[in-house]
């Protein structure tokens, strides 16, 4: 492919920090790197308590922990997202309820959760698609009154923001990603936000299998054991020493992207004016940190021929989640409810080409080969 949909970013200093995390002496987890990071996201984003992780998936695991997740328990969620939403859940024995997103934009649609709560709902996960804010003032309302925990799947949603205020931070537990498609990436990795003081303690006896090694690094006990369920959710060294490289220039990294971003929107709002092409309708309370660009078809057989036209001219670009109420997994254990809104997301996004250093006469040339699409029809 000429233009690939992703190419992971390299600060240029991610070598000098792994030399230096491979010298310490130290390479298992919660070393000298992990703790560097965990000091520089909170004190940028004013979180109580972040724990790296291994990846979402895993940060998404402890917070079904942390919220006391057991068999029978309902937990509300959108079906347009990726499956470890609804796996980490799934493993603690709950039961999923698929929620439909908005019209105007595929986040959940806080609406349609309120229908689906009931004296069984234990939590609802939102997810920021694209970074973009969940109406979290809404549902914050809804869960002091119903009494829920809610879970922020903030995989795309570092550096962004709810009324000023960082995503991940809003519900009980906030879940990260720096996979390599992220803004700010170690190929495989994430974070836990814990946004109540009373879950602390706890969260970090999940992290390390289950025992009091943190507290016991810290010289408040004087040796450690078994006292919780847990698994190894921490990260090497290594991974996180070059997860500090890209910390350290996050604002660098972000105003790239958001470069982009402004040069793709400014270069198809013509298409979009001329009501060939939807952009998706970010609310106004919601702050766009540049995670992706995506446009939307009108259906899914105009979707299919623009991804087939992109591939023929060497640039990849993609659709995204299938539905997981109608997956091969789910479908059965689905209550049968329709979803419109998360079907027609998922028929028709496209997302282009986007990583930090895309140049731009490759964005023209993306831009170029969407008009060419739409003009030649
Ligand atoms: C919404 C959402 N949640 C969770 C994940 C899982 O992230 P990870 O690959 O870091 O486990 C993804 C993956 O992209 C995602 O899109």
């Amino acid at each position: 492919m000429k233009i690939p949909f992703n190419r992971p970013y390299y600060t240029g200093r991610e070598a000098h920090h792994m030399t230096r995390a491979s010298l310490t002496g130290k390479l298992s987890g919660n070393g000298l790197y992990t703790k560097k990071c965990h000091e520089l996201v909170e004190e940028k984003y004013g979180f109580k308590k972040v724990l790296l992780t291994h990846s979402c998936t895993g940060a998404l695991e402890m917070a079904a922990i942390l919220a006391g997740i057991e068999p029978g328990d309902e937990v509300i969620m959108p079906s347009f997202t990726f499956v470890s939403t609804a796996n980490a859940f799934i493993l603690r024995g709950a039961r999923i309820i698929f929620a439909d997103t908005g019209k105007e934009y595929p986040n959940i649609d806080i609406d349609n959760i309120k229908g689906l709560i009931t004296d069984r709902t234990k939590a609802v996960v939102v997810v920021h698609y694209a970074g973009v804010a969940c109406d979290m003032d809404s549902l914050m309302k809804l869960a002091g009154k119903y009494n829920f925990f809610v879970i922020e799947d903030a995989a795309h949603a570092i550096d962004s923001y709810y009324k000023n205020r960082p995503l991940g931070s809003l519900g009980h537990f906030g879940a990260f990603s720096f996979h390599e498609t992220k803004n700010i990436i170690s190929g495989e990795g994430g974070m836990l936000a814990i946004n109540d003081d009373q879950f602390i303690k706890r969260a970090e006896i999940i992290w390390e299998k289950g025992t009091n090694r943190v507290a016991f690094s810290r010289g408040e006990v004087n040796k450690y054991g078994w006292i919780d369920i847990g698994s190894s959710f921490l990260p090497a060294e290594i991974i996180s020493s070059f997860l500090y490289a890209q910390l350290e220039n996050i604002d660098d990294i972000q105003q790239k992207r958001i470069k982009i971003w402004n040069t793709y929107f400014n270069m198809l709002k013509p298409l979009t004016s001329k009501g060939v092409l939807g952009f998706p309708k970010v609310p106004s309370y919601a702050h766009n940190n540049a995670n992706m660009f995506f446009i939307i078809t009108q259906n899914r057989k105009e979707r299919d021929a623009l991804l087939m036209h992109m591939k023929g001219k060497g640039i990849l670009a993609v659709f995204h989640y299938i539905p997981l109420h109608s997956s091969e997994y789910y479908r059965d254990r689905h209550d049968g409810r329709d979803l419109p809104n998360t079907d027609h997301f998922s028929d028709c996004i496209v997302r282009l080409p986007f990583y930090t250093d895309l140049a731009e006469e490759d964005i023209a040339f993306v831009v170029q080969s969407v008009r060419e699409f739409y003009t030649v029809r």
